[in-house]
């Protein structure tokens, strides 16, 4: 049973009522005045003050107050011999949960003890409700919060992995008809460049010389696309066991050195560590390196640094291929690997694709490491222990 502090001027009262109430099994402590009262519930915590409204050092409705506002959880029944409405009022106002009028009968008593002992369980079972509710509500929200977080990185995951089928699937179908066209532009084209020289071997006036050499630049031009869109489609591969990454860096450097030199480019090829090899087709690596290095030749086209450092880390082997061109704005950082997307005049747009393609069959990947204004840094790892 609860414990009951009695608070009452009147010694006959204060053992009535003990009697009474301990009789009923409740545990009573007594007091005589408001300020032993307030003492006695601040060390006890009881369930319930029964209090009397005269106390001689104050005024009932004043402690009622106070033991509301510092103890809401002990509550609180007045009696008094006065019972004007004004009173109970001002005293349910304030906080009491019942009021007496004396003289009381003992089964009134008891009974009010009883019901506000019940209420009070009630209202303290559903105060505790209450705040499980709201804690409830949070945790609900929080994993309101973190579920749309999951969803929408989801979302994310899978635009990104849309836009990467449709990049595949932009190159698959590139293949395809590139074989089929490489073969029929091919041979008309053949013609175009054989009829050309014999015209130019019968020309005389220099200006019809000069049309006939630019009708066979152009020539050598869409016969230069053709091999890139065949190129980018791949050919069939010769897979070699242990391919040396320097050796095909060198060999795709080699290409370019009339460019270098005419461009004024400063080349430095860094490699401290002894290298792992690859199982690769030593073709397809060189077909990454020359893209990337044609793609930091005509960014440079009066003078330049063109850097390219391969490390190793965690077994990988990382190519970082440096120009000090113009570097790639942030909004097409990831436009640049889509096919066809090309800023240049005479580009098609297969350069980066292919790279990105050759990188992935080898379990590797490209990516832009670094960009501004002073150049750009293309990243290009293999995983060291497996080929394709
Ligand atoms: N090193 C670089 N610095 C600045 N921009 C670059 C660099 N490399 C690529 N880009 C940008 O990315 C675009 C796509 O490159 P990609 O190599 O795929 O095609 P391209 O060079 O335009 O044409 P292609 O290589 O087929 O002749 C380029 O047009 C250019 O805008
Ligand atoms: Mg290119």
């Amino acid at each position: 049973m609860g414990k009951i502090v009695v608070v009452d001027d009147d010694p006959a009262i204060l053992e009535l009522v003990s009697l009474l109430l301990a009789r009923r099994g409740y545990q009573v402590l007594t007091a005589t005045d408001s300020q032993t009262a307030l003492s006695l519930v601040a060390s006890e915590r009881p369930e319930l003050v029964l209090m009397d409204y005269m106390l001689p050092d104050s005024n009932g409705l004043t402690t009622l107050r106070t033991l509301r506002d510092q103890f809401p959880d002990s509550y609180v029944i007045m009696f008094s011999g006065q019972g004007s409405e004004e009173i109970v009022v001002e005293l349910m106002k304030a906080g009491a949960a019942e009021y007496l009028l004396k003289p009381f009968n003992n089964r009134t008593l008891v009974e009010r003890v009883d019901g506000v002992l019940r209420l009070r369980e009630i209202e303290q079972a559903n105060r505790a409700l209450q705040i499980e509710r709201e804690r409830l509500l949070l945790e609900i929200e929080a994993w309101n919060r973190e579920l749309q977080e999951r969803v929408r990185e989801k979302t994310e995951a899978l635009q990104r992995a849309q836009t990467e089928i449709t990049q595949t699937e932009k190159l698959a179908a590139l293949g395809y008809l590139s074989a089929g066209m490489a073969h029929e532009i091919r041979n008309p084209l053949n013609s175009i460049s054989l009829f050309t020289q014999l015209l130019k071997q019968g020309a005389q006036d220099e200006e019809q010389q000069e049309y006939l050499d630019k009708v066979m630049k152009e020539v050598d031009r869409i016969d230069g696309i053709i091999r890139r869109l065949v190129d980018a489609a791949g050919r069939s591969r010769t897979v070699q066991p242990a391919v040396q990454v320097l050796e095909v860096i060198q060999t795709a450097l080699e290409i370019f050195k009339p460019q270098i030199e005419s461009h004024h480019i400063m080349v430095s090829l860094e490699c401290n560590q002894p290298l792992p090899t690859l199982k690769a087709d030593p073709a397809e690596l060189e077909q990454i390196f020359t893209n990337l290095f044609q793609n930091a030749l005509q960014e440079m086209t009066h003078g330049g640094q063109l850097a390219i450092a391969i490390t190793t880390a965690d077994n990988q082997i990382v190519v970082r291929v440096r120009d000090t061109g113009k570097g790639i704005p942030a909004e097409l950082q990831e436009k640049v690997f889509e096919p066809f997307f090309t800023t240049k005049n005479r580009g098609t747009g297969i350069g980066l694709p292919v790279v990105r393609r050759i990188a992935r069959l080898y379990h590797g990947d490209v990516t832009i490491e670094e960009t501004s204004a002073n150049g750009t840094i293309f990243r290009v790892c293999f995983p060291a222990l497996t080929g394709a």
